[in-house]
């Protein structure tokens, strides 16, 4: 498949430890793409980390601000979105991400997601120290929402750079064709 224009962005869902924000970087560093970080730019625009918006506000707060950090990217050109996992379970944020460019799922077994998420910190959804039954049954919940990207691209035997050329070739971005 040809990237059809300039302005067709990759985003990158998929859950938490999936590997989104360093498969982006690889691709910020192999298709000099810019890459603009959903959960990074809520901090910056809330003054407040993650946990702290969770612990103060609440989750719905939360799901509020990324919403609209999300819609704040409209007319990005040329970059790659990394997302927070749950950015899937809006509507209005699949129609704001398939306006943006094409939605890449970064797939991964429970095993290995498990296994990145062990010394994770900053997740208030994702310790599995805390109880990893729940965050096994929020990601059996999500599994058919991803499943609803445009391309899906298995991540448990490569690392970050090989996920990010492989996706490069998917979409041919930049390639001779294009
Ligand atoms: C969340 C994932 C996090 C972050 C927030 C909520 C989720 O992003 O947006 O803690 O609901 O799955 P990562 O997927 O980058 O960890």
């Amino acid at each position: 498949m040809c990237n059809p224009s300039e302005e067709r962005n990759i985003v990158l869902i998929g859950f938490m430890g999936a590997g989104k924000s360093t498969v982006g970087r690889e691709l910020e560093r192999l298709a000099g793409l810019q890459l603009v970080d959903l959960d990074t730019e809520i901090i910056r625009r809330q003054g407040r980390s993650i946990p702290e918006i969770f612990a103060r506000e609440g989750e719905a707060a939360f799901r509020d601000y990324e919403t609209e950090a999300l819609c704040s990217l409209a007319g990005l050109q040329r970059a790659v979105v990394a997302t927070g996992g749950g950015v899937i379970g809006r509507q209005e944020n699949w129609e704001a991400m398939r306006r943006l460019g094409i939605v890449v799922y970064l797939q991964a077994s429970w095993e290995t997601l498990r296994e990145r998420l062990a010394d994770s910190q900053g997740r208030p959804l994702g310790d599995p120290a805390a109880d990893v039954n729940q965050v096994k049954a929020l990601w059996d919940r999500r599994r058919p929402l991803y499943a609803q990207a445009d391309l899906t691209v298995e991540t448990d035997f490569e690392d970050a750079a090989g996920v990010a050329r492989r996706i490069l070739r998917l979409l041919a971005v930049g390639g001779e064709n294009c």
